[in-house]
């Protein structure tokens, strides 16, 4: 089994996360998969946005949830890359359809919630799968395992993955627990327990964040990690397929 790269929020450290340059800068290099984080707009649009707020990534103030999606559309993301002009912000369905285009993967990270919309969210995010006829091409992936386990519930075909980063105790029994087929933990965590072949074990996917650094990618895919989570998908897989 070969290790597949994956782009966090696109390829990150070139280009605005979680936007279209940054989406087509990770499919050119030939990344296998994508990681996004969803959250819900005033008017229930799920949108892609790392930060609940808006401060650290546009030129808007305030929390992604208090605009409808055509006034975040009038909103710059390129604050991270300012080189890159005028950025929108990218719907999950807009995503989708570019997704299943490039016939790239999907990690798609359900973020934190309290308003209690999550519900609202999972559904949002199958019912967005469904209709861009990208269900199969899906994990799932989320800090709340309980809402995890319930988009499950909701749609046992769907690919969940737990994220965490604190040491937690065979995480894999964890992952049984919330009928995962995935743990997605932050990368120091797979150098302990003996964590991929339990996994392996338990038939359980290892998927770890976020991985930049040449030794580091090394040793992870030295561990047979299914897949790396990187802002860095070119050099992920150079070192991967031996091109230094
Ligand atoms: O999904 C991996 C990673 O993205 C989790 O943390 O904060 O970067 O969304 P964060
Ligand atoms: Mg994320």
């Amino acid at each position: 089994m070969q290790t597949k790269i994956w782009a966090h929020r696109g390829a990150s450290a070139c280009a605005p996360d979680n936007t279209m340059p940054a989406f087509e800068l990770a499919v050119k290099m030939k990344a296998e998969g994508i990681e996004i984080d969803a959250h819900l707009s005033g008017d229930g649009v799920p949108v892609l946005c790392h930060d609940e707020m808006l401060d650290n990534v546009s030129d808007g103030t305030g929390r992604v949830r208090d605009y409808t999606v055509e006034e975040l559309r009038k909103l710059n993301f390129n604050r991270t890359h300012p080189e890159y002009g005028k950025v929108q912000i990218v719907t999950l369905e807009e995503f989708y359809i570019f997704a299943k285009r490039s016939g790239i993967f999907v990690n798609t990270e359900i973020k934190y919630y309290d308003s209690g919309k999550w519900e609202e969210l999972n559904a949002v995010c199958l019912k967005t799968a469904e209709k861009t006829g990208m269900a199969d091409s899906i994990i799932y992936s989320s800090f709340n395992h309980r809402w995890l386990s319930e988009l499950k519930r909701k749609n046992p075909a769907a690919k969940i993955g737990l994220l965490y980063s604190d040491y937690i105790e065979k995480p894999w029994l964890l992952a049984k627990e919330f009928n995962a087929d995935a743990l997605h933990p932050w990368y120091s965590r797979i150098f302990e327990q003996d964590m991929v072949s339990q996994c392996r074990k338990y038939g359980i996917m290892v998927n770890p964040w976020t991985i930049d650094h040449p030794a580091e990618i090394e040793k992870l895919i030295g561990q047979k990690v299914n897949a790396i989570i990187t802002n860095k998908p070119e050099l992920a897989l150079k070192i991967r397929d031996g091109i230094r």
